[in-house]
């Protein structure tokens, strides 16, 4: 059932509270990044175009949780978003208490204020924190906490929206404890939202055929779940990056000095006899005696000399790769072929973001499913050129394992 948006509620003269993924990177106070915020725009506008009262909410970064620390201040990001906006968007001393309270009450219609941190309160994370112990629960003292420090939150809106895709697979308590208490008939899913559920929804129960998935990155571990969840859905899934090295190690090929996870051998070689044809691994390799750029290279078959180290795909695994691309009708990408901050080993995934560029053209529907692989895409300048490219890292990596998201499930059916 699809979940009613933020355009499908009267938000005219009501305070609105809107959890965003403002998570963004920050370099000596300037963002290099602003996707998430940009992505933002159309339900922020949405509420205050129509006479809304907005508050937003975010977390950024991983502070301690005891307080205010200058270093994960939202101020970068409200001054961003006022740019964006072109009106000034002021930010609230916190996120609870009376000096937030009196900001927040004293917006007017079509206003906007952007609470700070959420995480500068360890009450936000506890939940999740709390799954690492061995009973997985809150004391009854936390737990308090945490629904003590939900009420304030709640307290600061009317009408709750979830337009936070990049952190719906963290049981937090703005993200579930917030929506749960401003109750049913008043949560709704911004549009941002809504397009990642679209896109890699139907990625994963409707995609159009041939549907190739392609899966890069360091470590087999990470893409377990991945590998396995989408297995029964493409028709190929094309590997790349270092974790390509582990399933050559499991198939018993010389990897030389490459990246590999050597306790993880059972693992791979039980998903290459699970997914036979379908799984497709490099047949040559740009490999060099260390990763540093410029360093002289050398490209090789599927096995890597002793003394070398395996760090991109090489020219005919691109090829190859490109052609099988360019063949598809859904193209799912998640992940770097190659050590790609370090030229020249980002040419492999320069190259596939262009066979995904080109996929788009002809009519294919390309995704990216966040991470390296979508800051790639931004490098390579391509990003206009693919259908979407999801906000969420860890957020999309779950949502396609096929995880159930409590923080979207809750919120109101359209
Ligand atoms: C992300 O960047 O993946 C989200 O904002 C979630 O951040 P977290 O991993 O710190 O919870």
């Amino acid at each position: 059932m699809p979940k009613r948006v933020i355009d499908q509620i009267d938000v005219t003269g009501k305070s609105v509270l809107m959890r965003v993924d403002f998570n963004v990177p920050i370099e000596e106070g300037r963002i290099t990044d602003d996707r998430r915020i940009v992505q933002a725009l159309p339900s922020i506008r949405s509420v205050l175009d129509r006479g809304g009262r907005l508050t937003l909410m975010s977390h950024l970064g991983r502070p301690s949780g005891r307080g205010f620390e200058e270093e994960f201040s939202m101020e970068p990001v409200a001054r961003r978003l006022g740019e964006l906006l072109s009106m000034e968007i002021p930010l609230a001393p916190d996120c609870v208490g009376p000096d937030t309270v009196r900001v927040v009450a004293s917006l007017r219609n079509e206003q906007c204020v952007l609470l700070e941190n959420l995480r500068f309160h360890a009450e936000e994370t506890l939940v999740d924190q709390a799954k690492k112990n061995p009973d997985k629960r809150l004391t009854p003292e936390q737990a308090a906490q945490v629904d003590a420090f939900a009420s304030k939150l709640a307290s600061l809106g009317a009408l709750y929206c979830n337009d936070a895709f990049g952190t719906c697979h963290r049981r937090h308590v703005s993200m579930y404890d917030v929506p749960m208490k401003i109750g049913a008939g008043r949560r709704v899913c911004g549009f941002l939202l809504q397009k990642e559920l679209k896109f890699l929804g139907d990625a994963l129960f409707a995609a159009r055929r041939p549907f190739i998935a392609i899966l890069g990155g360091a470590k087999v571990s990470d893409k377990i779940g991945v590998i396995e969840s989408l297995l029964p859905k493409v028709d190929r899934i094309l590997i790349g990056g270092a974790m390509a090295y582990s399933f050559f190690k499991a198939r018993g090929q010389e990897v030389g000095r490459s990246r590999c996870e050597a306790d993880k051998l059972d693992l791979a070689r039980r998903l290459m006899e699970k997914a036979g044809d379908k799984l497709v691994l490099p047949s040559d390799n740009v490999c060099a005696a260390e990763l540093a750029p410029r360093v002289a290279t050398q490209v090789v078959g599927e096995a890597i000399p002793s003394d070398q180290m395996g760090l991109d795909v090489g020219p005919q695994t691109v090829e190859r790769y490109r052609q099988i691309v360019l063949g598809a009708k859904t193209v799912l990408w998640n992940g770097p072929l190659g050590a790609f901050e370090t030229p020249p080993f980002d040419a492999g995934t320069r190259a596939l973001a262009e066979a995904l560029a080109e996929a788009t053209a002809r009519g294919a529907t390309t995704i990216i499913g966040g991470g390296d692989s979508a800051a790639a895409v931004e490098a390579a300048g391509l990003a206009e050129r693919i259908t979407h490219i999801s906000t969420g890292g860890g957020a999309s990596l779950e949502f396609l394992e096929g995880k159930s998201f409590p923080t979207i499930d809750i919120l109101d059916e359209g």
